[in-house]
């Protein structure tokens, strides 16, 4: 199990924080009686309370049945219609909201750009129409997002939404081969980039990491480029973002969508080298995020919320757009690097646009405790009220680092437990009335019902670990994964007969609060993402001097797990210059994959510990990467001289 470290600090965590009295006068929820109350009754019958939650969003017709379970398949609001970008634009404009501030975005280099939802809602009601009427994509269609976090990203994800072209956004950091087996697996018409976009300083040439992914792809009939850096002639495929909105009516009639129509897949890590297309849906998801965003995160009208993440992850799409926009309200993206050029840069945007709600992970926040209390200090962070962490357990040092430095003891904060397969967060606090311990999600949300189970998918006893299930489904569930129902089966419901099996090894206390302990799975979790192993094996394989190879995760203390892959090397390679294969295959996996899955440390050895039924055995090398005496049972190892590493010479 990853991060045993941490979870014997965890263990010995007993400090407690009520919700401050300021925070909780002012909040949605705020009585600890009547929450126990709703959460008991939501506990006995999650789809009332979902059904209720419902009325949070508008359909444009209501639903023949709340909920329809057909294990493993679930339908939510059966026989509904809506649609994700009616209720994130026209909704507001509808209630006196149009000219409240939908976007502030901030580029790398200090540049702004604010959109009101009546100026947002223009601009995606334009896209549809040029969507529609020059590139014909239509309802069931499938399209690409691999762009910068700029404000016509969201754009392009609402114009897609609202004509039901399901998207599929691609992190701009991968590189072409990931890009072209998702946009393949997909099978993509459309495909939407930037010429560049920016990091640290840095100009990432997007428009030609597309060009080489998908050459030759003939599912691919378009290619719309957002054109930043200058002008330059369309030519084959492509077709200028500005010439496909030009001219184009500023109002658009938002299409009627089943409630189950797919909104977007997003591609996520497994246990094998291919990664999962999750489907997620239009009216349960936009359901779950919503009435999610708006108790956790304590939503009001004067709000300006910031959430880091990229529009590539899903904390992007459920909490940089859906279920912020549907609540109406001002959402802040930033291009860049968070402690770039200067470590207080993070504040210094805080401080600049009165940002209210600060939502970031806690990989990050590490980051910043290493920089120095100083950054921090520098800036009054006085508009803050709330704060919020996702991605990975947080350590109990950086939860109080956060505490302290960031909300000055005077903000609550909302641990939340989630995946990219949940859609919208399942275990978190509700800050106005959840007392906090540092390093817990704490409770389930209402309508989730959450357990720890052993092996045998029993109930563990409080504190006793095991592995974290959901024992009844939720709105905003993955519904499949795109083209592979049998691996959605085989993955997610299996493991334990009826129940939704997350993939984390978790415990639960004496007061009923949850202790994430991360993946049991071969998933590593690198920063808040989660990277298959096999994924990162089969690139180095891939490389011609690569005969065998095994990665595992180690703690780190800035990363959460760091990436430590074993290689036996071909005959060939030879062991001069072993030092230089490294750094050869490190860049083999940057190409591959993308920056985010380069090898921290790559060891060399001759023979890799397996079982005897050819099995790698993947504890011990855990136990070897993070430096420690490998422990456990060995019995079974078919090889027992174990590891001979390679030393570099
Ligand atoms: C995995 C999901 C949900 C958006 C970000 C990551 C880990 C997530 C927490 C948390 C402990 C957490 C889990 C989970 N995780 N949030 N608050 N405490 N662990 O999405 O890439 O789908 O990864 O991230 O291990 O299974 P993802």
């Amino acid at each position: 199990m990853a991060q045993t470290d941490s979870i014997e600090t965890i263990l010995k965590e007993k400090r407690t924080f009520a919700p401050p009295e300021t925070f909780s006068k002012q909040a949605h929820l705020n009585n600890l009686e009547e929450y126990e109350i709703l959460w008991e009754q939501s506990q006995k019958d999650p789809v009332s309370f979902w059904e209720k939650a419902a009325d949070e969003i508008h359909w444009f017709k209501r639903w023949d049945k709340p909920f329809v379970w057909n294990e493993p398949h679930a339908q939510w609001f059966v026989g509904a219609k809506t649609n994700a970008a009616y209720n994130c634009l026209d909704r507001h404009l509808k209630n006196g909201r149009g000219n409240k501030l939908a976007l502030i975005w901030e580029g790398e280099d200090g540049q702004i750009v604010q959109w009101t939802y009546q100026e947002l809602h223009q601009r995606v009601c334009r896209l549809a129409n040029g969507l529609e009427s020059k590139l014909q994509l239509k309802a069931g269609d499938t399209a690409a997002i691999y762009m910068p976090l700029v404000p016509e990203a969201v754009v392009v994800m609402l114009a897609c939404a609202r004509i039901g072209v399901v998207h599929s956004v691609i992190f701009a950091g991968f590189s072409s081969p990931s890009v072209r087996d998702r946009v393949l697996d997909a099978e993509c018409k459309a495909v939407f980039t930037s010429d560049i976009g920016y990091r640290r300083g840095q100009v990432l040439e997007l428009k030609k990491t597309i060009d080489e992914a998908v050459a030759g792809l003939s599912c691919v009939k378009h290619t719309v480029v957002l054109q930043r850096r200058s002008k330059t002639k369309m030519v084959g495929r492509d077709v200028d973002y500005d010439d496909l909105c030009e001219n184009q009516p500023s109002s658009h009639a938002a299409k009627e969508l089943d409630a189950e129509h797919p909104l977007y897949f997003l591609y996520t890590s497994g246990t094998t080298g291919k990664p999962k297309g999750i489907v997620h849906t239009t009216g349960g998801y936009l359901v779950g995020v919503t009435k999610t965003a708006k108790l956790i995160f304590d939503l009001k009208d004067k709000d300006v919320f910031w959430c880091t993440a990229d529009i590539g992850w899903v904390t992007g799409h459920s909490y940089v757009v859906y279920g912020i926009l549907s609540n109406g309200m001002t959402s802040v993206i930033y291009e860049g690097a968070l402690n770039y050029p200067h470590p207080g840069r993070i504040w210094e945007i805080i401080d600049r646009h009165q940002v209210s709600i600060i939502y970031t992970a806690p990989t990050a926040i590490r980051s910043f405790m290493r920089s120095g209390d100083e950054h921090p200090q520098k800036y009054k962070l006085d508009s803050l009220r709330l704060l919020g962490t996702v991605g990975e357990p947080i350590n109990p040092e950086a939860w109080m680092w956060y505490y302290n430095l960031v909300g000055k003891g005077r903000c609550p904060i909302v641990d939340t437990w989630w995946q990219t397969e949940t859609g919208s967060i399942l275990i978190s606090p509700l800050p106005g009335v959840t007392a906090l311990k540092p390093g817990s999600a704490t409770r389930p949300f209402f309508g989730i019902v959450a357990e720890v189970v052993n092996e045998k998918g029993q109930a563990c006893a409080p504190n006793e670990g095991g592995y974290l299930v959901i024992k009844h489904p939720w709105p905003a569930m993955l519904r499949t994964i795109h083209r592979d129902p049998d691996r959605f089966k085989q993955q997610y419901w299996s493991r334990f007969k009826g129940m939704y099996f997350t993939g984390d090894g978790a415990h639960m206390d004496e007061n009923g609060y949850f202790w994430i302990k991360g993946r049991i799975d071969d998933v590593i979790n690198v920063s808040g993402h989660r990277l298959g192993t096999m994924e990162i094996e089969s690139a180095l394989v891939s490389h011609p001097s690569v005969a065998e190879a095994a990665v595992v995760g180690r703690p780190d203390t800035l990363k959460g797990q760091g990436i430590v892959a074993f290689v036996i090397p071909r005959e060939t390679a030879g062991t001069d210059g072993i030092e230089e294969l490294g750094n050869v295959l490190k860049s083999h996996v940057v190409k591959e994959i993308g920056s985010l899955a380069r090898p921290d440390e790559i060891l060399f050895t001759k023979a890799l510990p397996k079982t005897r039924s050819g099995k790698i055995m993947r504890r011990l090398l855990k136990d070897i990467a993070a430096g420690k005496e490998v422990s456990g049972d060995t019995t079974t190892l078919e090889n027992p001289g174990l590891l001979d590493i390679i030393k570099p010479n």
